[in-house]
This record gives C-alpha cells, sequence and structure tokens, in this order.
C-alpha cells in the first residue's frame, strides 16, 4: 500500500471566540502597552474564550471544514486534537469533538505537542493514510490559551490567544484519474528536544493526596522568552531547508510559507535565513496572537478562503513551540 497513497488536504475550518481584546484593553490589566506589544510582537489584538471551551471551538472549526470537504460527520474514520488546553484530563478534546459532531465512526485521540501539535496530528494522519489504515482524517489544532495564563504576568499574557483550526485529510490512490490523486502531502520532518523543555513550560495537576503536606498550587504557562526565540529561529529554518530537501524543492518553489504564529521577529527572522521574500509568509497573529497548535490550521484556513491557494501550489507548513518540539511539511495544493 505504501507509496500508492496520495494524502490531501480537502478542506479547511476555523473558530474564534467572539471576544476580541485588543492590546489597549490589556493594558488596562497589566502595566504593558500597545506600542510594546506590538513594536516587539506583531500582535494587536487577539480572541479570548468567554463562554467557548477548546471542544466547542474544535467541533465549529471541524464543521466547516468538512462542510469545505464536501463530507459528512460519518465518512471521517480518524479524529486528531492537537491541543495541551483540553477541557477535561478524561475525555480527550478529540473524544468531545467526535460526540459532538456526531462522527461515529472515527478513532479519536489529542497529540500534545504545544505549538507544534496541528503538524504532529497531520504527520500522524498522514502517515495511518499513507498506510492504508484508514482513508478519511478530521485534523484539528485547539487551544483555550487564556486558562492557563497568569494574567499578572505581563511577560506572557499578552502573546496568546484561544481558537481552533481543522483540516479534512483523505487518501487518494496514486494513477487514478481523479485530479484528486496528485501532488499532496509531499514530504515531513519533525522533531523533540526534551532536553530545553523548561524553556517554555506549565506545570499540571500536582499529587494532593491527604498524605502529602505542601497544599496544591496551580501553575501557569512560564517561558523564557529569549532562549525561545533562539530556539525558533535557529531550528524552524533548518527544519524547512530539510523538509524541502526530502521533497526535491527549492525556497523559490514555494509559494507561501504557513508558520506557526509566535512573533513576527520570528517571522522575519525565518525568511531572512531563508533568503524568502516576506510577502511568502502570511500573518494572522496581528489579529490572533499565538493560538499554539491552532495558529498553522486557522491561518490556513483564512488563505483558503480569501483564495489565495490555487491548484498546483506548493506550500510549506510549519510548527515549533514546547517540549521543545517542531515539525514541517511540503504540501502541493
Ligand atoms: N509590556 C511592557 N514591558 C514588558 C512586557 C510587556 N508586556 N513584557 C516584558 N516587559 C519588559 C520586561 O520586564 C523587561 O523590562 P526590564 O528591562 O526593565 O527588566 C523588558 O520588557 C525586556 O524584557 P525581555 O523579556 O528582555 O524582552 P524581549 O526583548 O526579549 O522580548 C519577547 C520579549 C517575549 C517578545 C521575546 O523574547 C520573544 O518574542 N520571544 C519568543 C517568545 C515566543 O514566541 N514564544 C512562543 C513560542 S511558541
Amino acid at each position: 500500500m505504501k507509496n500508492s497513497v496520495i494524502t490531501r488536504i480537502t478542506g479547511t475550518g476555523s473558530c474564534l471566540p467572539e471576544q476580541i481584546v485588543t492590546n489597549e484593553d490589556l493594558s488596562k490589566v497589566v502595566d504593558t502597552s500597545d506600542e510594546w506589544i506590538s513594536s516587539r510582537t506583531g500582535i494587536r489584538e487577539r480572541h479570548l474564550a468567554k463562554d467557548e471551551t477548546t471542544a466547542s471551538m474544535a467541533a465549529e472549526a471541524g464543521m466547516r471544514a468538512m462542510q469545505d470537504a464536501g463530507i459528512g460527520a460519518e465518512e471521517v474514520d480518524l479524529l486528531i486534537v492537537g491541543t495541551i488546553t483540553g477541557d477535561y484530563v478524561t475525555p480527550s478534546t478529540s473524544c468531545e469533538v467526535q460526540e459532538i459532531l456526531g462522527a461515529v465512526n472515527a478513532v479519536a485521540f489529542d497529540i500534545n505537542a504545544a505549538c507544534a501539535g496541528f503538524m504532529f496530528a497531520l504527520h500522524t494522519a498522514h502517515a495511518y493514510l499513507q498506510s492504508g489504515i484508514y482513508k478519511t482524517a478530521l485534523v484539528l489544532g485547539a487551544e483555550t490559551l487564556s486558562k492557563i495564563m497568569d494574567w499578572k504576568d505581563r511577560s506572557t499574557c499578552v502573546l496568546f490567544g484561544d481558537g481552533a483550526g481543522a483540516a479534512v485529510v483523505r487518501a487518494f490512490e496514486k494513477g487514478k484519474a481523479e485530479d484528486k490523486a496528485a501532488g499532496g502531502i509531499l514530504a515531513f520532518e519533525q522533531g523533540s528536544d526534551g532536553r530545553k523543555g523548561k524553556v517554555l513550560s506549565c506545570l499540571g495537576r500536582r499529587n494532593n493526596n491527604p498524605l502529602i503536606e505542601n497544599p496544591f498550587i496551580p501553575s501557569y504557562v512560564s517561558m523564557n522568552g529569549q532562549e525561545v526565540y533562539k530556539f525558533a529561529v535557529n531550528t524552524v529554518p533548518a527544519s524547512i531547508q530539510k523538509v524541502l530537501e526530502l521533497a526535491g524543492l527549492e525556497t523559490g518553489d514555494i509559494k507561501y510559507f504557513v508558520l506557526h504564529q509566535a512573533n513576527i521577529r520570528i517571522l522575519q527572522a525565518v525568511a531572512k535565513r531563508l533568503k524568502a521574500d516576506m510577502e511568502k509568509f502570511p500573518v494572522s497573529l496581528d489579529h490572533c496572537g499565538n493560538i499554539s497548535a491552532a495558529s498553522v490550521p486557522i491561518l490556513l484556513d483564512e488563505m483558503n478562503r480569501k483564495g489565495m491557494l490555487e491548484k498546483g501550489d506548493k506550500i510549506v507548513m510549519s510548527g515549533f513551540g514546547g517540549g521543545l518540539t517542531w515539525a514541517s511539511a511540503v504540501l502541493e495544493w
């Protein structure tokens, strides 16, 4: 079965919470300013959940992706959500989404790879589809990061937002007359470095049994911004170079680099190292902030809905973040 299958994205969707919070709004909560945030990060506003949950946003994004792909929920046989902010420890966000959508024939599970979560989920779906085990996957990235922020810590809380993005990924047999049986996902590369996990972390629930003396203290995201910046500007260009090599392509062959939306300066540094024009790096962080696993699929959906993607376009997608984790793919639209 291997190598006789093309896997391609046939539909995209996204969902952002209704509430928009500007930098100006945040300056009333913490000691910051629009000037500081926008000049250092490019972020101007973000959507923060009120009633929305990680699963409700993921389900909405998933429904829009299925509509775009023209498939029904019962056709999905694999449902994977990249998230670090599920509503429950168990059930998984993917099982919640399965229930909401009525994707009764799907096997559903979550992947924790922080800001690379959607890309790890996409690679997992790609491998399952390539092997012939499943045919139709719904791949999502969904986060309610606002619930793990310390809203007194101006160095982190201004950077993040909430939302969800989704893609339908389907298997097609190579060589068939169907026009979808060509192109698709051409190459993937991913990696992890657990030794540097503490530069961007959020402690989980602690042991709270009655024999333990220290009371449970909730923990929030903590980050060494400069270390994360260094990691991103070194690892991401290398990962992209590697995946381009695997696909037998060069930077100049790529129409768009759809990168995780952490910081405009990271995007600019990656563009410079790849010797690529910044116009090839679409941006959603200005109105979304960093939505971890949801950033890449939300941006992809925005591009798709604006008609920026044409059949045959070659694009690179890349996610990177906590873990540390990173993953890049080349695909032909
Ligand atoms: N508003 C105003 N001042 C702030 C602030 C805010 N929101 N956050 C931090 N500051 C202050 C600091 O307290 C510090 O003040 P001091 O010099 O008086 O001590 C000053 O700004 C500089 O802080 P520093 O952390 O050195 O800033 P920086 O230039 O490194 O920029 C980031 C901080 C976070 C923008 C930058 O490190 C970065 O982009 N890192 C990557 C983060 C990222 O993308 N993470 C997610 C990856 S998935």
